[in-house]
C-alpha cells in the first residue's frame, strides 16, 4: 500500500541570516571547524505497509518514529529515498494528486490539546476536511459530522462544544473523528494514547481496533510502549538511531532470536510478555553525531569488531522476521 525506499531525513540548523553570519564570522576568524551536519532523524529506512495490517512502529524517544510517520503521511519530504503510495511516487504528484493522497492517508497525534484549534467547535473541527475537499452540501456535511461524532462515541450534543470542554479521552476521540472524516485508507496514529490515563487508554485502543475492523483501515501505530504495540500490531518495526533494527510478525515474537536491542527493550519494559535480555545501559546515540557501524554497538554486549565498522543491513532471517545485526546469521 505504502512503501518507503531508503528514506532519509536530516533536520538542518536554520538557514537564513543567522547561519550565514556565523559562517562568515567563522571564516573571517580563520576557523575551519566542521559545523554539525544537523540531526539525522531517519537514516535510510525501507519498509512496506501492507493493506489491512496494523504496523507498530516502536522504539525509545528520539529514535525517529514520529519523523518516519510524518514522511509516510507526506508531511515531510525525505531528502533522499522514495515514498510510494499505491504504486505512485509521492515526489511525482501534482496538486490534484496530493489532494487525493491527503484524503486517502491521514495522521493523528499524541496531544489532542495542541493539535485542535481552540476557536473551533468540535463540529467545525470535523467538518474542516470536508469543506477543504468540497464534499457535500451544508446539510449533508452536518449529517456526516453527526455520524462521525457518534461513530467515535462522542455524545450527540458535542458538535457545538469547544475542544477545551472535552476530557483528554474525548479529545482523542475527536481527533479520530477528524482523521476519519475523509474516509482514509491509511491512518497513522502517532502515540495516540500516550497522553491518556491508563483506564482511558484501553477505551481508545478498543475504539481504534473496532474502527479498523469496521472500515477495513490500514493502521500505522507509532508508540514507545512495546507491550501496547504487541497487543495491537500484526507486525512490529523497532527503530533505533533512525534505523529499523528489527521487523517481526507478532506470531513470531516468542520464537525468534531477537536483535540485542530488542531484547533489552523488552527487559526495560518490565520483562512482561516478551523476549528478555540484559537491561539497557548507557545512552542512545547522538543524532547529530551517530557512531559508525551499527548504531547500537556502544551499548551492545554482543558487539564485535565488524559492528563498529559496518552498519548491518536489515536482512530477512526467516519468513516474517528481519533483523539488522551482524551477530544474527540467516537461519535458513
Ligand atoms: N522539527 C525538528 N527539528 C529538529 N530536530 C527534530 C525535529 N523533529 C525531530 N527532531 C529530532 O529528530 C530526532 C528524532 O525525533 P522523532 O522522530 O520525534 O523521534 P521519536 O518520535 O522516536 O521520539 C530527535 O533527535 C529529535 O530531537
Ligand atoms: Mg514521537
Amino acid at each position: 500500500m505504502l512503501s518507503l525506499e531508503e528514506v532519509r531525513k536530516t533536520f538542518r540548523p536554520g538557514r537564513g541570516l543567522g547561519r550565514e553570519l556565523t559562517a562568515w564570522l567563522d571564516s573571517w576568524r580563520g576557523r575551519r571547524e566542521k559545523r554539525p551536519g544537523g540531526v539525522q532523524a531517519v537514516r535510510g529506512v525501507s519498509l512496506e505497509i501492507r493493506p489491512g495490517e496494523i504496523l507498530g512502529l516502536v522504539g525509545e524517544s528520539g529514535s525517529g518514529k514520529s519523523t518516519l510517520g510524518r514522511i509516510m503521511a507526506g508531511l515531510y519530504r525525505p531528502e533522499a529515498g522514495r515514498t510510494f503510495f499505491d504504486g505512485q511516487d509521492l515526489a511525482s504528484l501534482d496538486q490534484g494528486g496530493w489532494k487525493k493522497f491527503r484524503r486517502r492517508v491521514q495522521i493523528m497525534f499524541q496531544d489532542p490539546v495542541s493539535s485542535l484549534n481552540p476557536r473551533l467547535t468540535a463540529g467545525a473541527v470535523v467538518e474542516e476536511g470536508l469543506l477543504i475537499h468540497g464534499l457535500g452540501r451544508a446539510e449533508e456535511r452536518r449529517a456526516r459530522v453527526r455520524g462521525l461524532l457518534g461513530e467515535v462515541g462522542l455524545p450527540a450534543d458535542s458538535a457545538a462544544r469547544y475542544g477545551h470542554e472535552f476530557s483528554g479521552g474525548q479529545r482523542q476521540r475527536l481527533s479520530l473523528a477528524r482523521a476519519l472524516a475523509l474516509d482514509p485508507e491509511l491512518l497513522i496514529a502517532d502515540e495516540p494514547v500516550s497522553a491518556l490515563d491508563v483506564s482511558i487508554q484501553a477505551q481508545i485502543i478498543n475504539l481504534l481496533m473496532d474502527l479498523r475492523q469496521k472500515r477495513g483501515l490500514t493502521l500505522v501505530l507509532v508508540s514507545h510502549d512495546l507491550p501496547l504495540v504487541r497487543i495491537m500490531a500484526d507486525r512490529l518495526a523497532v527503530m533505533y538511531g533512525g534505523l529499523i533494527m528489527e521487523l517481526v510478525e507478532r506470531g513470531l515474537l516468542d520464537k525468534v532470536d531477537h536483535h540485542p536491542y530488542v531484547r533489552s527493550l523488552w527487559a526495560s519494559a518490565g520483562g512482561r510478555a516478551g523476549p528478555s535480555g540484559p537491561l539497557l545501559e548507557g545512552e542512545p546515540p547522538d543524532p547529530q553525531n551517530p557512531p559508525p557501524g551499527c548504531p547500537f554497538h556502544p551499548r551492545c554486549r554482543e558487539a564485535a569488531e565488524l559492528c563498529r565498522r559496518e552498519p548491518p543491513a536489515l536482512t530477512e532471517l526467516a519468513p516474517g522476521f528481519s533483523c539488522a545485526c551482524h551477530r544474527r546469521p540467516a537461519a535458513l
